[in-house]
């Protein structure tokens, strides 16, 4: 069957634009919190409706596919109308994460997404300027906004994964912000994405220098950041508590989070802390309650420890409470 492509406005949703100028301003970053499945985005519909926080849903090439495509609009959608039930209705983005082709991109623009991630990052810097570029080009005639990649962060992006950082070079960013029109741009200071971000031993910093120096050549211009989960450390003993066996998970502190979110940073990408929420929840009911076999009581527990640490992310970390 034919599908009939469909406007992110039908949906309910916003697109990034007027979310990250206030951001901007005002010192704060934006919740871009990944999901793949109802109970997560329950649970971060939740936690940004009782924060009165704007929402950027962040869907994957993989979580797309995982989730059906079609469902995804449905219920990007039902957010909406959830969130307005609750009581507060929050501005809601329905982002592609890290899109690898511009038909991929196309596709999300069709099927509702109000904003999309073109990551050329690992292309040459004329490749990834001509493909986002064109991406720029054919998303703003529906009025999405688009997310661009100058460096590259370690670990593993989808099925594309590197060992070094190559951090974002400053010298670029304002050749390739006007070169491609994006709307904010993702850099490399020194985060990665997944649960294990730092050797034992290793200073775990990352270079807010270069975000200084990024900030001062395009100021005010929507810097995003990825790989930036915590991993809390309470979250990896509970799951090896319980049969896990993570060894040396290591994030970014909240600490340097929070200086991240009061500059040109507006934008922070949190899916591996979800992980691990809803990892630790499910392995303790499991493990105290073998006899448990229905599964909304070990995803109810998970979706409640998720909430939990959404709030904890937006009220702390983020500071985008009270901003919807
Ligand atoms: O950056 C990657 C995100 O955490 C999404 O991960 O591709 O496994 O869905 P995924
Ligand atoms: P984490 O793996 O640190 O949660 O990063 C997620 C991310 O950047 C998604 O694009
Ligand atoms: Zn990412």
């Amino acid at each position: 069957m034919e599908k009939m492509p469909v406007s992110y406005k039908e949906l309910g949703l916003v697109n990034s634009r007027d979310l990250f100028a206030k951001a901007v301003k005002g010192g704060y970053a934006i919740p871009a919190y990944n999901f793949n499945n109802l109970e997560q985005l329950q649970a971060i519909i939740m936690a940004c409706a009782e924060t009165a926080s704007p929402v950027i849903l962040q869907v994957s090439k993989g979580a797309r596919s995982y989730a059906n495509a079609t469902l995804l609009k449905h219920l990007a959608r039902g957010a909406v109308e959830f969130a307005a039930e609750l009581g507060t209705p929050v501005p809601v983005v329905l982002h592609l994460d890290h899109g690898d082709s511009f038909e991929l991109c196309c596709d999300c623009i069709a099927s509702g997404f109000s904003s999309v991630m073109i990551d050329g990052s690992h292309l040459p810097y004329e490749e990834n300027v001509a493909l986002t570029r064109k991406v720029v080009e054919y998303a703003h005639k529906f009025d999405v906004t688009v997310e661009g990649e100058l460096g590259v962060l370690a670990g593993i992006e989808d099925e594309v994964s590197s060992a070094h950082h190559t951090y974002t070079q400053p010298e670029e960013v304002e050749d390739f912000v006007s070169k491609t029109g994006v709307d904010s741009l993702a850099i490399s200071i020194g985060t990665s994405h997944g649960a294990f971000k730092f050797k034992p031993g290793e200073d775990p910093k990352i270079r807010l220098d270069i975000l200084a120096e990024i900030e001062r050549r395009i100021p005010g211009f929507p810097i995003v950041l990825h790989g930036a989960s915590s991993v809390p450390q309470d979250l990896v003993e509970t799951i090896n508590a319980h049969g896990g066996k993570l060894k040396d998970a290591i994030g970014i502190s909240e600490d340097q989070l929070r200086l991240a979110a009061g500059s040109a940073v507006c934008k922070i990408n949190i899916d591996s802390d979800g992980r691990l929420a809803m990892t630790a929840a499910i392995r303790k009911v499991l493990d105290e309650k073998p006899e448990e076999f229905d599964p909304r009581k070990y995803l109810g527990p998970a979706r409640d420890a998720l909430k939990k640490l959404y709030i904890h992310k937006i009220m702390n970390v983020l500071g985008s409470n009270g901003k919807a």
